[in-house]
């Protein structure tokens, strides 16, 4: 008997281990694409037709003709005014802080009436009940309190040994990220102001910094910047580190065996008014992470599943959520520069996640409709991190190449977004 027991108890224990070293290795790898280099670049378009189904004759029509877009998107969406990036967290909070559920009381289950508008638009109702995010407000106070301000102390707790906590004689706190190469910084940065000028508000305010032991900024720390052995004069970013966050799984209906987010009845219903804020939130996310090409959040994971068959009952990768319900996207150096050299390897997957998202932000969409109309993507995020960041000429920008298929993958949302909005509204 005894023997049996030990027996079952060594198989198990081998088990155990076998598992963990598996887990171990296949983070590492995921660990080593992304540092991994020099991927020969994706030529011209990706072969991948996308998830659109609409012939292609009708789109050029549509998307031919200004006045085509108006009729689609009535008055919901304004197609001809982008607010420039001064007004990118507009009104969606303030004054509608307090708009309840008209009337409801908070245990009845939401229509789709209620939750959708113009057939693929998140509700007003639903939207004024959203976490805020970070305001512009915030961004520039935070901005103010750290950028050329002492660091008193680096340590631990951001992660990986490259990325160090920072404080500010004020007691504020960042992340420092130090890239091992100039695009994991530029992507990071990039990344963050294409999510301003969508007026996406999860990111946590960033500024960069460049190494200086003689500075007033990094005197203080020369000790742990030479024992890091951070190199000469480094450009560094620096994000807001946030205080309570929690791990987040990735939503049933956004996972590989689920039906993806369309303005369905039997998809939005009876869930709960938590459940419902947080998967607009993940709308935007999906769409986000599509432009960037970021696989390092959902896309890394469903790559992951052909060994690793639970990896969606884990928390996501880079993604948090903070007490109040806003989802923070953090580690974003994938993003626009690593992630587009890549492409090859990511696409069908980013196209098919994208592809598997058919209910909006407005104002992601009306940002994403403007940019694919005025096709000045590349000038407008230039403009407005040229306009924030004094170490953009030294950080530097996107190759024209990726520049054009930054331009490419909005034009490609936009025909997503027009297609979602003729399956789904009665015109
Ligand atoms: N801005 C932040 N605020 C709070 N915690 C953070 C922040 N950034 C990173 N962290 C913590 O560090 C962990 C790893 O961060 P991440 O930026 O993804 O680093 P890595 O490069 O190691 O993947 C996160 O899971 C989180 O616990
Ligand atoms: C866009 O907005 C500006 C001011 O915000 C306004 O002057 C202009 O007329 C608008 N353009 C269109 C086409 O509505
Ligand atoms: C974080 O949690 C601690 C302990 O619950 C609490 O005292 C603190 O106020 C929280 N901070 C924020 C910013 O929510
Ligand atoms: C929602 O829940 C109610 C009551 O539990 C049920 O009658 C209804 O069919 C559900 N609706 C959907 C779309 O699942
Ligand atoms: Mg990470």
């Amino acid at each position: 008997m005894m023997k049996v027991v030990l027996a079952n108890l060594l198989a198990l224990l081998f088990m155990c281990t076998c598992a963990c070293v598996f887990y171990v290795l296949t983070r590492l790898e995921s660990r080593l694409e992304r540092h991994r280099l020099g991927f020969p670049t994706p030529g011209g378009e990706p072969d991948h037709p996308g998830p659109l189904d609409l012939p292609p004759k009708t789109f050029r029509a549509l998307l031919a003709v200004p006045v085509a877009q108006k009729l689609l998107f009535g008055n919901v969406v304004d197609v001809h005014n982008l607010s420039g990036p001064s007004e990118q967290f507009d009104t969606f909070r303030d004054s509608r802080l307090s708009v309840s559920n008209r009337g409801k009381s908070r245990g009845d289950p939401l229509m789709l009436s209620e939750l959708v508008e113009d057939g693929v638009f998140w509700s007003e109702q639903l939207e004024a009940q959203l976490p805020v995010g970070f305001t512009e407000e915030h961004t520039r106070d935070w901005r103010e309190r750290t950028r050329g301000r002492p660091i008193v102390s680096l340590e631990p707790g951001c992660g990986r040994i490259s990325n160090r906590l920072a404080t500010f004689t004020d007691g504020t706190k960042a992340c420092v990220r130090y890239g091992i190469n100039a695009d994991q910084v530029q992507g990071e940065t990039l990344t963050y102001y294409l999510a301003t000028l969508l007026g996406i508000p999860n990111l946590p305010p960033l500024t960069l910094s460049q190494l200086n032991l003689e500075s007033e900024q990094w005197a203080a720390v020369k000790g742990s910047v030479a024992s890091l052995q951070w190199g000469g004069k480094a450009i560094v970013s620096l994000t807001e580190w946030v205080a309570n966050l929690t791990g987040v799984v990735t939503p049933a209906p956004l996972r590989q065996e689920g039906r993806g987010l369309h303005p369905l009845r039997e998809e939005l219903e009876n869930k709960t008014l938590g459940e419902l804020l947080e998967l607009v939130q993940w709308s935007d996310l999906i769409l986000f992470d599509y432009l960037t090409a970021n696989f390092d959040r959902l896309v890394s994971n469903l790559f992951s599943l052909q060994w690793d068959s639970r990896v969606m009952e884990r928390d996501t990768s880079n993604l948090h959520k903070t007490p109040g319900g806003d989802l923070v996207f953090i580690d974003n150096e994938a993003g626009l520069v690593h992630g587009y050299r890549v492409l090859h390897m990511w696409e069908k997957y980013h196209s098919a996640l994208m592809g598997s998202v058919c209910v909006f932000r407005k104002r992601t969409a009306q940002r994403v409709i403007e940019l694919h109309r005025l096709k000045d993507a590349r000038t407008r995020l230039l403009q407005l991190y040229r306009e924030s960041e004094p170490l953009a000429p030294e950080l530097g920008f996107l190759s024209d190449e990726h520049a054009g298929i930054l331009q490419n993958r909005i034009d490609r949302l936009y025909k997503h977004i027009l297609h979602c909005k003729g399956k789904y509204s009665q015109l």
